[in-house]
Parts: C-alpha cells; sequence; structure tokens
C-alpha cells in the first residue's frame, strides 16, 4: 500500500469519526432540547465565562478557600447571577443554587434522578470505605436500613458518659487558661467530640483529652487523612494524583485502629451469645446485624466522622456567636439555670427549653456545618425554579451535570429572613414563620442526617448548667473577651473552621 494510499485512509477514518461524533453530539442536542420543551424548561440565567473559559476558576476559589472567604463568595455569586444560575468550566456546565425549591427536588421530591457521584466515592472512599456517606443506590438503602435503628431515641437518651468528658474538656481549658495564653477553641472542642463519639460507638474513649498537651495518634491520623480528602475535592477528576505517603499510613492506622475494635466487638459478641450489654454500645448493637468486619469498619468510620466533626464544629459556632451577643448569653444562662438548675436535664426538658432551641436553629442558619453540596443528575431531569428572565420556569438538568446548592446562601437570604437575615438573632424563631426547606442544615429527604437528634442532645448537655459551658467560670472567662481572630467557614463538610479565643 502506497504512502498517498494510507494518507488516504486514515483521513476518510478520521473524517467518519468526527461525522460520527457531530452526529451524535446533535442527537443528544436534538433530544435535550425536545425534553426541556416538553417540560416547559427555559435556560437559567449564566454567569460570564473569562478568556481561559474559566478553567482558572479552581486556582482562584482555592486562593478565596485560603483567605476563608469561600462561602461568602458564593453567596456573592448568587447575589450577582441570580438564586440559580448556570456555571461553565472549560465547556462544561453546572447549576448552582440557592432555592429552596430546587434543593427539595434534589433531595426529596426527585431524590431518585440524583445521585453523590463517583468522584465522591472514590477519594471519600480511601478514607471511608463503602460507607453510607460515599455510597448510592442500593448499597446506600442497605446502609441506611442497618443504620438506621441504631439512632432511635432511648439509646441516644444513655449519655452519662458525657460528663466525664465534659469536666476533662474544662480540665483542659482550665490549664491552657492558667498558661495565659491565646486557644484554639475548636482543637479542644474537637477532642471532646472524639472522645465522647467513641465512648458512644465503639464502648471505650480514646481518651485524647488526656493526653497531656497532645492530640492522641489516633486523633492525628483521622484528621490528617480528613484533611487530605477535602483537599482533593478541589482537585476535580485528578483526585487522584494527590496521595502523600503519611496518608496512606495514616489511612492504615486509623483503619487498623477501628478494626481492632470490630473485632474485639465480634468476639465479645461470640463469646457472651443471647447476653446484652448493661450499657449500650453502638458497634456492638451493629455487630447484631452484620457480622463482616469491613462493612463494620466502613460503616463505624463514617458515623465517627459524620459526628466528630460537625458538632465539634456546631459547638465552636456557638460560643463564637455567644461571644459576640453578650445580650443572647445572659438570656440563655438565665433560661438555663431556671430551668434545670445544677441536675442533669430530661431530654423532655431539654425538648422544650424553647429559648435555647432558639439560639441553636439561629447558629445553624447563619454558619451551617455542611454550608454547600452538591449532587450528579443520574438521568435527563429538570429542577422547578430558575429558567427564564424572571427565574420562575423550570431549569433542563441534562445527565452527568453537576446541581452545587448552597445551603448558607439560603439562609441568609433576605427575601426569606428579611432584612437583618446577616444579623444573629434568635428570636426571629419565635415570630412563627413556616421554615421547611428555607432551614436545611442537616439536609432534608431521604437523606437526612441520622444523628441530627443525637447532636442537639449532645450539645444541650455540653451546654447546660452544672458543669456544662455556659455555666462554667472557665469558659465565660473567655467568652467575656473579645475573640482574637476567627478565620471563617471552609465549603468542605468535613473540615470547618477554628476560632481563636484571646483570655
Ligand atoms: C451538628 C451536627 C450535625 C450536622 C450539622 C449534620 C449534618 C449532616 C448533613 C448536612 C448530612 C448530609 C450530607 C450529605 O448527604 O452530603 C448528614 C448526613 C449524615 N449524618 Fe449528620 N450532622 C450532624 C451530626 C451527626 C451525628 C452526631 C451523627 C452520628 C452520630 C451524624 C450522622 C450522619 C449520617 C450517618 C449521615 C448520612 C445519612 C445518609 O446519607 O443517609 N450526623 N449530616
Amino acid at each position: 500500500m502506497g504512502m498517498s494510499t494510507l494518507i488516504v485512509q486514515i483521513s476518510a477514518g478520521l473524517g467518519l469519526y468526527i461525522i460520527c461524533l457531530t452526529f451524535l453530539a446533535l442527537r443528544r442536542r436534538f433530544k435535550n432540547a425536545r425534553f426541556s420543551r416538553e417540560h416547559g424548561c427555559l435556560p437559567p440565567s449564566q454567569a460570564p465565562t473569562d478568556w481561559t473559559f474559566n478553567i482558572s476558576r479552581p486556582f482562584i476559589l482555592s486562593k478565596v478557600r485560603k483567605a476563608h472567604k469561600f462561602m461568602p463568595t458564593q453567596q456573592e455569586s448568587f447575589h450577582r447571577n441570580g438564586n440559580t444560575f448556570a456555571f461553565s468550566i472549560a465547556g462544561k456546565r453546572l447549576i448552582m443554587t440557592c432555592e429552596p425549591e430546587n434543593m427539595k427536588a434534589i433531595l426529596a421530591t426527585q431524590f431518585k434522578d440524583f445521585e453523590l457521584g463517583k468522584l465522591r466515592h472514590d477519594n471519600w472512599g480511601e478514607v471511608l470505605g463503602d460507607g453510607i456517606f460515599t455510597v448510592d443506590g442500593h448499597q446506600w438503602e442497605h446502609s441506611r436500613a442497618m443504620l438506621k435503628p441504631q439512632f432511635n431515641k432511648n439509646q441516644i437518651t444513655d449519655l452519662e458518659d458525657l460528663e466525664t468528658h465534659v469536666q476533662n474538656l474544662f480540665s483542659r481549658l482550665s490549664l491552657a487558661e492558667n498558661g495565659g495564653s491565646v486557644l484554639n477553641l475548636h482543637e479542644y472542642f474537637l477532642n471532646f467530640t472524639l472522645d465522647f463519639s467513641t465512648a458512644f460507638l465503639f464502648g471505650k474513649s480514646v481518651g485524647s483529652q488526656l493526653c497531656q498537651g497532645q492530640t492522641s495518634k489516633f486523633a492525628q491520623d483521622l484528621d490528617y487523612a480528613q484533611k487530605v480528602i477535602s483537599f482533593r475535592v478541589s482537585l476535580e477528576n485528578f483526585w487522584w494524583l494527590y496521595r502523600p505517603k503519611k496518608f496512606t499510613k495514616a489511612v492504615a492506622d486509623v483503619q487498623a485502629f477501628i478494626g481492632e475494635s470490630v473485632q474485639q466487638a465480634l468476639d465479645k459478641q461470640k463469646s457472651e451469645k443471647g447476653k446484652t450489654s448493661e450499657k449500650y454500645v453502638f458497634l456492638e448493637a451493629l455487630a447484631r446485624e452484620t457480622q463482616d468486619p469491613v462493612v463494620l469498619r466502613d460503616q463505624m468510620m463514617n458515623i465517627l466522622v459524620a459526628g466528630r466533626d460537625t458538632t465539634a464544629g456546631f459547638l465552636s459556632w456557638i460560643v463564637y456567636s455567644l461571644a459576640r451577643n453578650p445580650r443572647v448569653w445572659d438570656i440563655l444562662r438565665r433560661e438555663i439555670l431556671t430551668d434545670f438548675g445544677r441536675d442533669t436535664p430530661t431530654y423532655q426538658q431539654l425538648k422544650d427549653a424553647k429559648y435555647l432551641k432558639w439560639v441553636l436553629n439561629e447558629v445553624l442558619r447563619l454558619y451551617p456545618l455542611v454550608p454547600t453540596n452538591f449532587r450528579y443528575a443520574n438521568k435527563n431531569t429538570t429542577l422547578p425554579l430558575g429558567g427564564g428572565p424572571d427565574g420562575l420556569s423550570p431549569i433542563f438538568v441534562e445527565k452527568g451535570e453537576r446541581c452545587v446548592y448552597s445551603v448558607y446562601s439560603a439562609h441568609r437570604r433576605k427575601d426569606i429572613y428579611g432584612e437583618d437575615a446577616d444579623i444573629f438573632r434568635p428570636e426571629r424563631w419565635g415570630e412563627g414563620k413556616p421554615r421547611g426547606w428555607e432551614f436545611l442544615p442537616f439536609n432534608g429527604g431521604p437523606r437526612i442526617c441520622l444523628g441530627r437528634k443525637c447532636s442537639l442532645l449532645y450539645l444541650c448537655l455540653a451546654l447546660r448548667g452544672g458543669g456544662g459551658v455556659l455555666h462554667n467560670p472557665c469558659t465565660s472567662c473567655m467568652i467575656d473577651h473579645t475573640p482574637r481572630s476567627v478565620r471563617s467557614i471552609l465549603p468542605s463538610s468535613l473540615r470547618f473552621f477554628r476560632v481563636t479565643e484571646g483570655c
């Protein structure tokens, strides 16, 4: 075969390939346009594209993130482009929304059209395995069905251990305070919630608060592993390029540690067949559902991560908000002293503490612990709002497109919460407006947070009279002072923020 024949054949093949691609692209466009028409969709507003086709966007965002301005920057983009808009990076479109109706569609009414996606499964999965936080579809349904019964009220109200860990927290704070140093309260809260969570979940605490001046090895490994997976989210499809040796070792050590507890629970179950422990231990209860050590390890890891950082972050934001609002602090303190005194309150008393509930809601409104999140469409579908010049028509979402929803921005919308939406004012929760999907700190729909009641209970107990945060002279001493510097929220659902208090 001559050279020229070969060139002709290659050109013909290439031409055919291009024709096929063009045909497929046109067919896709045609099908999408028809779907869109049939569902009455109109295009959403489009955020501007820069000369790099927005390829530089992840780098810009990484700078914004480092400056702890990610969430305010995202909120500004909604002010500029509307409550729902499209945004393209290198021609790939994603949908941004802070519209409660759209969040309801993504998370509940059209739940089956959306999923967490492969990126989250593969990246987070290196630490969390195939646990409830990383899987979709049947695997998720199975995880949810297995874990849900472990979160019933009777089990989570058995919290005697909490007092010991609260006391350990205050001992550590007193020690640090006597040293006259600036405290990073968030670190203290992370150790507190780690100790408490491990006691509740595994039946024995890792005792990170007891490591004099240091964080336990387990806490260090867990923190580092989470830091790496959070960072990798910003690398998008290239997340796998960042896997330092230290990360592999930290993950192996954390998994081995949890694996050991799992084995002990399984051994205990074999030797004490039929007998139940006096104290409720999450792992032991779960081991009655499945005896697969890997499933148990992965699920325990997921629950630990889900509960520990969120609760510590919530506690930090409560202190941060109260420190800036002495009026609220006084009212809350009075309510707690009057209602509970020094006794451990009952579950019902905590539920009835009206002002406490308003304060917690207001903190969750302004500082949601998972401030922004996303789902991928797993089929061609729609969102109910955002299309057309008035934004009131449905919009088309193509299979594979990412829908980013911003709980942080929805919680600060002035058309929903009023002109003072940016202000911390717990009393707004007594003004009787229905919130529904406008208030979404724990997600909604079938994947609503399983630990929401449990976390509110931990917090109420930690804040209560007696040995609680609000009653402890050491904490009030810190809170009476203006915090020196406060960094802002990071957009990750695993790492949140730091509060640095100056005494
Ligand atoms: C203030 C504390 C907490 C907040 C704000 C919070 C918030 C959330 C949010 C927003 C999600 C949805 C994440 C997503 O789908 O992408 C979630 C899921 C979840 N949370 Fe929480 N959470 C808190 C505490 C806890 C605690 C203490 C536990 C357990 C001990 C827990 C267990 C879970 C589990 C298992 C899921 C996964 C549910 C599923 O996918 O079906 N959470 N949480």
